[in-house]
């Protein structure tokens, strides 16, 4: 391995590099070694490799020379390298988007050369090679899907798609003001990029949870972890991949409303077929290559979409999906019945909401996400009259950014509850925990949010013929949600005479909606946002748990920046905190809450482990997340339990002795805390 940073390596020293840290892999290669390679296969990714080892792999590799190392024999290479030298791939320095049919296919088929390959040197020398010829936005598609589930990257720690294309995420004049800086070799500069819109508009308000880098991130994971187009014979069946699609949203959907509450705000409204689409969006970035993210302007009659899909065939697809729901049944393509009434329901319907390959019958129940997302990015151009590139909606990173992207998701969460709905609500008996009691919840600290300044690495965006690695040290920066520490102290009582194994499951309800009026408990119940999930022994007796906030089994770090990750790996540090990305970022645990304070129902639910847990690798895990570990589900209750089903009386729960609930506020006092400046 090649070292060709030439950034000061001083700081590194202080950076305890203990070797062999890191684990080395099943097969044998260094985690280091293939964090280098796949660092270096997405810095400046828009332009040649920067990577002297990785570069005579592009150039030397032949794909198709010795097939013995794909466990396909080459049949996926050979497909793709017939595209590729017949001149069929899509070019470079052009945009592409996985909601355009073609880009997707071709994306896949890299994927899957990745996917067959043996070892490590067939997946970075495919990389290599392919990098260098096929489309910047499809190889990364392709490579980053690969990299979440090939068996040889489960360590590998995926760059920030926003430094990896910051493009996407920067205004075009603050990549202007930061290219002249650039130009000039002027060097540790900071850009302000500030939200898009102005506060004329309502849902500015909110935009710094919408433009949120984490969100984007996270968003984006949801999908590259459950791709709709995800085949078992890729190597595994991703479980409860169908749920997983249902409950992520669903959780982004609670928190964006308690965003909204925050902000005195009317909560999300689904996106209506037959109303005109009140929210336009004005995105402010433009491709790498080509013309800006289009506009949107407010008001549109949402309209039918040459080539792509007509109004009433969502509307049809839904109808479809509510009968199921009706009958408590769907039919597969043999015509069979699945029954959906029960806790494995949910994640048929995910897999049919989704459009999944997973799903029972797609030529029955259709591909609605897909379709909508597709019908609502060409909204600005249903006619293709303009010749306009797809929108942020295409882009699962960007896609939270525009509010109409929101009230659509609303509008499938809808369905969702609609099921959910129909199912029985939990009894006292099925809620309880024998001799288990929880006697008190405080919180420790205060709950109290800030806006901080946050910067990115804009490395990607400059063209240079520099042939070696070097950052420097220009950004962009933004406003961002933080919170201060704080812990919850929960008193447990255990009667039983024996340690007792328990999930501890924190959930919080928001109790009054931005016009301060009471929100009903069963609505309450449905909005509610997750906050933790841990494994606890009970000794017999009294049992005080301090868990920290910091410790959020739900939440994830900020992926490092670019420069970071170089030393990091570098220096040999273990990177595993980043490996997931999926996750609410650990910033947003706490909605913004306001200067009053923001009142919820926060709920503490202790469990019995013995019923609850699948895998008993919960109990050592530190980040558990209901995104699954590496595609395993360690918990067997439904997403969300206990407030998931219908709670039409709540009585019930304050009777279950082993619930507690504990009113808290949440507060904001316009603190905002900027970067030094030097
Ligand atoms: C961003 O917002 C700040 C504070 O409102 C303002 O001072 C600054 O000029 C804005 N920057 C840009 C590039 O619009
Ligand atoms: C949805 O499915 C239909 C029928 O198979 C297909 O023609 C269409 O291209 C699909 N649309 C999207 C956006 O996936
Ligand atoms: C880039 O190429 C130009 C022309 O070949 C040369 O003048 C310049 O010095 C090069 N810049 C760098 C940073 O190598």
């Amino acid at each position: 391995m090649k070292v060709l940073v030439v950034f000061s390596l001083v700081a590194l020293s202080a950076a305890a590099a203990v070797s062999g840290y890191m684990s080395d892999e099943p097969d044998g290669v260094s985690t280091q070694q293939k964090q280098y390679d796949m660092t270096y296969a997405f810095y400046k990714i828009f332009e040649p490799i920067r990577d002297n080892n990785l570069l005579e792999k592009a150039m030397t590799f032949n794909p198709v020379a010795d097939t013995s190392m794909y466990k396909d024999a080459g049949v996926a290479v050979r497909k793709l390298m017939y595209e590729f030298t017949h001149e069929r791939l899509l070019e470079k320095k052009h945009w592409a988007a996985a909601t355009n049919k073609r880009h997707l296919e071709e994306a896949i088929m890299l994927f899957e050369v990745f996917m067959q390959c043996k070892d490590w040197n067939c997946f970075s020398s495919n990389a290599a090679y392919f990098r260098e010829r096929v489309n910047e936005e499809e190889f990364l598609y392709a490579a980053y899907h690969a990299i979440k589930h090939s068996p040889f990257t489960q360590n590998v720690v995926l760059p920030a798609v926003y430094e990896v294309k910051p493009h996407y995420f920067t205004k075009a004049q603050v990549i202007d003001q930061a290219y002249e800086a650039h130009e000039m070799k002027l060097k540790n500069m900071v850009f302000q990029n500030n939200f898009t819109g102005n506060p004329n508009d309502m849902e500015q308000r909110v935009a710094y949870y919408r433009e949120d880098l984490g969100i984007g991130t996270h968003h984006y994971m949801i999908h590259l972890e459950n791709p709709f187009w995800w085949k078992d014979t890729y190597g595994y069946r991703i479980d409860r991949k169908g749920e997983n699609f249902f409950y992520a949203y669903h959780q982004l959907l609670n928190r964006y409303d308690a965003e909204r509450i925050s902000n005195y705000m009317p909560l999300l409204e689904e996106l209506k077929l037959d109303e005109p689409l009140h929210e336009g969006f004005a995105p402010q970035t433009t491709y790498k290559f080509g013309a800006p993210f289009p506009i949107r302007n407010d008001d549109i009659k949402l309209q039918d979409v040459d080539r792509v899909g007509k109004i009433h065939e969502l509307v049809h697809m839904e109808d479809r999906i509510y009968d199921a729901i009706a009958h408590g049944y769907v039919e597969n393509e043999q015509g069979n019945k699945i029954n959906i009434e029960n806790d494995n329901g949910i994640e048929i319907l995910g897999d049919i909401i989704q459009s999944s390959y997973y799903s029972p019958n797609r030529k029955y129940y259709g591909n609605l996400t897909t379709m909508a997302y597709t019908m609502l990015d060409r909204q600005v151009d249903p006619k293709d009259k303009y010749d306009l590139p797809p929108g942020v909606v295409a882009h699962m990173e960007l896609y939270p950014r525009d509010p109409a992207a929101w009230r659509l998701q609303k509008r499938i969460d809808n369905i969702f509850r609609k099921h959910i709905d129909s199912l029985p609500p939990y009894t006292k008996e099925q809620l309880e925990f024998t001799g288990i009691a929880v006697t008190d919840v405080q919180i420790q600290g205060t709950l109290e949010t800030y806006f901080e300044e946050y910067k990115w690495d804009l490395v990607n965006a400059f063209n240079d013929n520099n042939t070696e690695t070097e950052f420097f040290d220009i950004y962009a920066s933004t406003p961002r949600l933080n919170h201060k520490e704080f812990s919850y102290q929960i008193k447990v009582q255990n009667n039983n005479g024996a340690p007792k194994k328990a999930v501890i499951r924190i959930l919080a309800m928001p109790y009054r909606d931005g016009n301060g009026v009471l929100i009903p408990f069963d609505e309450g119940r449905w909005l509610a946002i997750e906050m933790d999930l841990f494994v606890k022994t009970l000794t017999p007796g009294s049992n005080d748990i301090v868990r920290k906030s910091s410790e959020a089994s739900i939440t994830v770090p900020d992926v490092p920046t670019f420069k970071t990750l170089v030393e990091k790996t570098m220096a040999q540090e273990n990177l595993q905190k980043y490996q997931s990305a999926t996750g609410i970022p650990e910033r947003l645990l706490l909605p913004k809450g306001n200067e009053e304070g923001v009142q919820f129902r926060l709920w503490v639910a202790v469990t019995d482990a013995a019923e609850d847990v699948n895998d008993e690798s919960i109990i050592t895990m530190k980040k558990y997340h209901h995104y699954g570990v590496h595609g395993v589900q360690p918990d067997k209750r439904p997403f969300g339990y206990p407030l998931d089903r219908r709670i039409p009386d709540k009585q019930t729960f304050y009777e279950v002795p082993n619930f507690k609930e504990t009113m808290v506020k949440v507060y904001n006092h316009n603190v905002y805390i900027a970067l030094p400046r030097q």
